[in-house]
């Protein structure tokens, strides 16, 4: 049951509230406006509703009302007048004090019980209100705080996909030039990928450096990546040469996985290249990690990233065997194929 407190100077008079209302709430008594504040004081969090007479010795009901209003106890806990008092310009002073209802004497019983419960609820209600709304602004400010945070990354992700596009424009340049000399593209195919934010982040944690913007750009060389996929290992070299020969292209690092391959058998070589992005109020390099292989190479390298990525294989020696035994097929196939071409060119430019 909910508390309320009945202030009034007269006895009877809390004595008859007290038996309307002592079924539905635990009904406290106070005979003055000191002894009310008082104790509220003490339980304002509990106290569901105050019934309070304003014409009272010490301190009256609009001096309860001042103090509840410097407390800001008002907000939370009703206060309903009762009085005698019939002066229409008391009634309204009371209101815009903010108090919440106004019951007469004499009393009648089921429209005090009616009156009470109603502003109980709809103070329940309110404060309930309040309390979601106030939850839902600190939400949204924590979302704001997100976003904030967001705004950079987003920004970086942008720079690294231009970084993408400037690569792929400059490779697709060098395949026109290249197959209006050789008659040939030196190029198949090129795949780009911009790694996603869960990828970054778990490479970052597994690297053993904290999630920051300055982390992801010093630490991975792979957020913009690109692979590109050549007919024979010679071109592999030539279209790379080219790329890294332009002069506003710097390679920070070359991983030659074809003239030293993996273990497994992985063959590709792998460029890092710090790239120039126009930006509108800046040129900034980005990393770019460019991929290349024959397509036999890549052939390969799908089928044992497969293998990478399953558990429960039982026989995983015996297939990395049969891996490493197609690698070097592969590798001997290219260098073959290679040199029929060459011997095809040159049957062609001798003809
Ligand atoms: P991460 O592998 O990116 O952490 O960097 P790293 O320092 O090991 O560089 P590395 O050049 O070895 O690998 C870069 C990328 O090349 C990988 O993310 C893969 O895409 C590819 N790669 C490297 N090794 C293998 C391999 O054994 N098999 C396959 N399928 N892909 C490989
Ligand atoms: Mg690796």
């Amino acid at each position: 049951m909910q508390r309320i407190l009945i202030v009034d100077d007269e006895e009877v008079n809390r004595e008859i509230l007290h038996n309307i209302l002592k079924d539905d709430y635990i009904v406290e008594t106070a005979e003055n406006g000191e002894t009310a504040l008082e104790r509220m004081q003490e339980c304002h969090d509990e106290m569901a509703a105050l019934l309070l007479d304003l014409h009272m010795p010490r301190l009256d009901g609009f001096g309860v009302i001042a103090e509840m209003r410097r407390n800001g106890w008002i907000n939370r806990v009703p206060v309903l007048i009762i009085s005698a008092e019939f002066a229409v310009e008391v009634e309204n002073e009371c209101f815009q004090a903010g108090v919440s209802d106004f019951i007469h004497k004499p009393f009648v019983a089921s429209i005090v019980k009616n009156r009470v419960k109603n502003t109980i609820e709809m103070f329940n209600c309110k404060n309930e209100l309040e309390i979601r709304v106030a939850e839902q602004s600190k939400i949204i400010r924590l979302q704001e705080g997100r976003l904030g945070r967001l705004e950079p990354f987003n920004k970086m992700m942008i720079e690294y996909s231009s970084a993408i596009m400037e690569v792929e424009t400059r490779l697709k340049v060098l395949n026109a030039m290249f197959s209006e000399e050789y008659k040939r593209n030196p190029f198949e195919s090129i795949k780009s990928r911009l790694k996603k934010p869960e990828s970054i982040y778990k490479k970052l944690e597994r690297k053993g450096y904290p999630v920051t913007i300055e982390n992801i750009r010093k630490y991975i060389a792979d957020v913009a990546g690109l692979r590109v996929i050549c007919s024979f290992p010679d071109d592999i070299y030539r279209l790379a040469e080219l790329l890294v020969r332009q002069d506003d292209i710097i390679l920070l690092h070359e991983k030659d996985y074809i003239k030293s391959p993996k273990s497994n058998g992985y063959r590709s070589l792998h460029l890092i290249l710090n790239v120039p992005v126009f930006l509108p109020d800046e040129k900034k390099y980005i990393k770019a990690e460019v991929q290349f292989r024959t397509i036999a190479m890549d052939f390969w390298a799908s089928l044992e990233h497969k293998l990478k990525y399953k558990k429960d294989i039982d026989n995983t020696e015996e297939i990395e065997r049969q891996l490493k035994i197609c690698a070097d097929s592969i590798e001997e196939l290219d260098y073959q194929m290679q040199e029929i071409r060459n011997k095809i060119d040159n049957a062609d430019s001798s003809a």
